[in-house]
C-alpha cells in the first residue's frame, strides 16, 4: 500500500550537505507491522516523515496507493494526512484540561460516530477505566495508550509511531507496542526505534545506519 523507491532527503546545512536518507527503498503492505530501526541520527525519523508525506523527498518517490506523494498539492497531502494517516509521537502529549476520552475526540471534532467509537476503542483495549481521567492522574505509559486510541479513533490506513516507546519502561513500552501491532489488523502500522527487542513480533524491520539500510533487515 505505501512504499518507497530509493528515496532521499538532504538537508543543506550552512557548510555542509546531510544526506539524512540516502536512497532508501522499503515497502508497507496492508496488514503489516513494520519496524524501522537504528541508532540516534540514522535517518529513522526523516524517513518516517517521507512516508508520510510530512517531508518531501530530495530524491526519489514516495508512492502510496500508486499515488506519488510529491506529485499532489499541499492541500490533497495535508488531506491524504488528515484523512489516511495516524501519527503517535515520542512525548505523550495531552492536553492537560481534558479528560483521555475529551483528548481522543478533539482528534475528530464533528464526527458523530466518534465518541461511540472512541468508548469501544477504551473498552476494547482494557482501558475503560481512564476515559474520565486527566492526564496527571495517568501514569507515562497510560498516557501513551491514549495516544495510540487517538491516532486509532479517526481510522486511519496506516498509523506512524517515532519512538512511541522511548520515553517508558519496558513493561508499558511492551504494552503500547502490542496496542500498536494490534492496529495491523486494520490498516498497518510503522513503528521507529531503536530498541529492537519492540519489533520482536514485527512483519518487517529494515535497519537505517548513516541513512542508508542495512543487513540484517528482515525483509
Ligand atoms: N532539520 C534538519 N536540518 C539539518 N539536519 C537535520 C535536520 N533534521 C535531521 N537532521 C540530520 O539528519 C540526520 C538524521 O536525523 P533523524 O532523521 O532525526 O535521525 P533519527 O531519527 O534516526 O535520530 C542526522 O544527522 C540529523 O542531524
Ligand atoms: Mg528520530
Amino acid at each position: 500500500m505505501l512504499l518507497t523507491d530509493e528515496v532521499s532527503l538532504t538537508y543543506l546545512e550552512a557548510d555542509r550537505v546531510v544526506k539524512a536518507v540516502d536512497q532508501v527503498s522499503v515497502e508497507v503492505r496492508h496488514g503489516e507491522f513494520v519496524g524501522i530501526m537504528g541508532p540516534s541520527g540514522s535517518g529513522k525519523s526523516s524517513l518516517l516523515y517521507l512516508m508520510s508525506g510530512l517531508k518531501l523527498p530530495t530524491g526519489g518517490e514516495v508512492r502510496y496507493q500508486n499515488r506519488v506523494i510529491h506529485l499532489l498539492s499541499e492541500r490533497e497531502r495535508m488531506l491524504l494526512r488528515r484523512r489516511e494517516f495516524g501519527f503517535v509521537f515520542q512525548q505523550p502529549y495531552l492536553l492537560p484540561y481534558l479528560t483521555a476520552l475529551e483528548n481522543v475526540l478533539v482528534a475528530v471534532p464533528g464526527d458523530r460516530d466518534a465518541y461511540q467509537r472512541a468508548v469501544q476503542l477504551f473498552e476494547q483495549l482494557g482501558l475503560l477505566h481512564l476515559v474520565n481521567r486527566y492526564p496527571h492522574k495517568l501514569s507515562g505509559g497510560e498516557r501513551q495508550r491514549v495516544c495510540v486510541v487517538r491516532a486509532m479513533v479517526h481510522q486511519p490506513r496506516i498509523i506512524f509511531a517515532d519512538e512511541p516507546t522511548a520515553s517508558l519502561d519496558h513493561i508499558n513500552g511492551h504494552a503500547v507496542i502490542r496496542l500498536l501491532a494490534s492496529y495491523r489488523e486494520q490498516g498497518a502500522v510503522v513503528v521507529v526505534t531503536h530498541d529492537p527487542e519492540m519489533l520482536a513480533d514485527a512483519d518487517r524491520v529494515y535497519s537505517l545506519r548513516d541513512g542508508r539500510l542495512v543487513l540484517p533487515s528482515r525483509v
